[in-house]
């Protein structure tokens, strides 16, 4: 038997891995947690946790991901997003246990105009992108840990930005979003799937766990604003979505123009297959 221990998993990828936990291998134990379990913050918890559970595997699925807020909180952004990733870094490794931590797209500043590679330079252009990045550089200090970055995610649990989009489409007769952004919106069920599938492979010894940073979005290309014109076509909302630039919208943090991610290596490494975010997106619960 072995066990994977997911933390933050009250969250929206938390919660899409424990949904497809009776799926997995009878040889697999998850283990849950959220903050009122298992705070990553405090690493005598984190050790002592670590200690009594002795993981396999660890999934850091916690983070701070609220993106304007994190610019007038960056203290806190930077104890979840980089020192608690230490912690469970530091634990994973006394443990040797492989540690999987999820990090995002605006670690890069998005000038690019062709996917992103895991080796192209990071150039965070706000404090979430760079407390994520500072915790990317934490995990990786230690051998066993992979780092897979994502972006654009939702889900049916938790805030995203699906279901602001319903929201406002059922309250609203037109909405403006900014289509001079430009990435892959991510069904977090995808990123789950692909994570308990790596980690069912490594567990069964068909592929060695790989250590380093790997990039998973759904296929394709939009905008805010097509994602939003999707989702107002799929909830059947009479919604009229107009295109806006984003200096027509400021927000406190600022976000990448182009953050499509290339995910060659995942899929080369893992066999993984990944679906169309159009696809995805129609899947959800929330429009059955
Ligand atoms: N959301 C996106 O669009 C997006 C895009 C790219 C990458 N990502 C990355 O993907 C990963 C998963 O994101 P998500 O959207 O699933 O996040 P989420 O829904 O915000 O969930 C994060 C979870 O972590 C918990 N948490 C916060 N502080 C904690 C602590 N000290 N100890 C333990 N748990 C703690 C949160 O609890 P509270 O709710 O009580 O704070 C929440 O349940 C994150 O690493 C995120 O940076 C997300």
């Amino acid at each position: 038997m072995q066990k994977i221990l997911v933390t933050g998993a009250n969250g929206q990828l938390g919660s899409e891995i424990r949904e497809l936990a009776s799926a997995c291998a009878a040889s697999l134990e998850l283990v849950f947690t959220d903050v009122a379990e298992l705070d990553i913050t405090n690493l005598e918890a984190v050790q002592a946790f670590f200690r009594k559970e002795n993981p396999d595997f660890v999934v850091n699925c916690a983070a701070y991901t609220a993106v304007d807020k994190a610019e007038a909180e960056k203290e806190l952004a930077e104890a979840i997003n980089y020192l608690a990733v230490a912690n469970l870094a530091k634990a994973s490794a006394a443990a040797g246990a492989r540690f999987v931590h999820i990090s995002t797209d605006y670690v890069f500043d998005g000038r690019k105009n062709r996917p992103y590679r895991e080796d192209d330079r990071t150039n965070p252009q706000s404090v979430y992108g760079l407390t994520k990045m500072r915790g990317e550089e934490a995990a990786l200090a230690y051998i066993g840990s992979m780092v897979i970055r994502t972006g654009w995610l939702y889900s049916n649990f938790g805030n995203n930005f699906v279901k602001t989009m319903l929201r406002l489409g059922a309250e609203k007769p037109q909405l403006s979003v900014v289509y001079d952004q430009v990435g892959t919106p991510t069904n977090a069920a995808d990123l789950a799937r692909c994570i308990l599938s790596i980690i069912g492979k490594v567990a069964v010894r068909e592929k060695e766990f790989v250590s380093g940073v790997f990039h998973f979005s759904n296929e394709g290309v939009c905008s805010w604003y097509d994602f939003a014109v999707q989702v107002m076509k799929l909830g059947k909302r009479p919604c009229k979505v107009l295109p806006i630039e984003s200096s027509a919208y400021p927000t406190p943090a600022p976000r990448p123009t182009y953050s499509v991610l290339c995910k060659e290596k995942i899929k080369a490494a893992y066999d993984v297959e990944i679906a169309h975010w159009a696809d995805s997106l129609e899947a959800l619960r929330l429009f059955g």
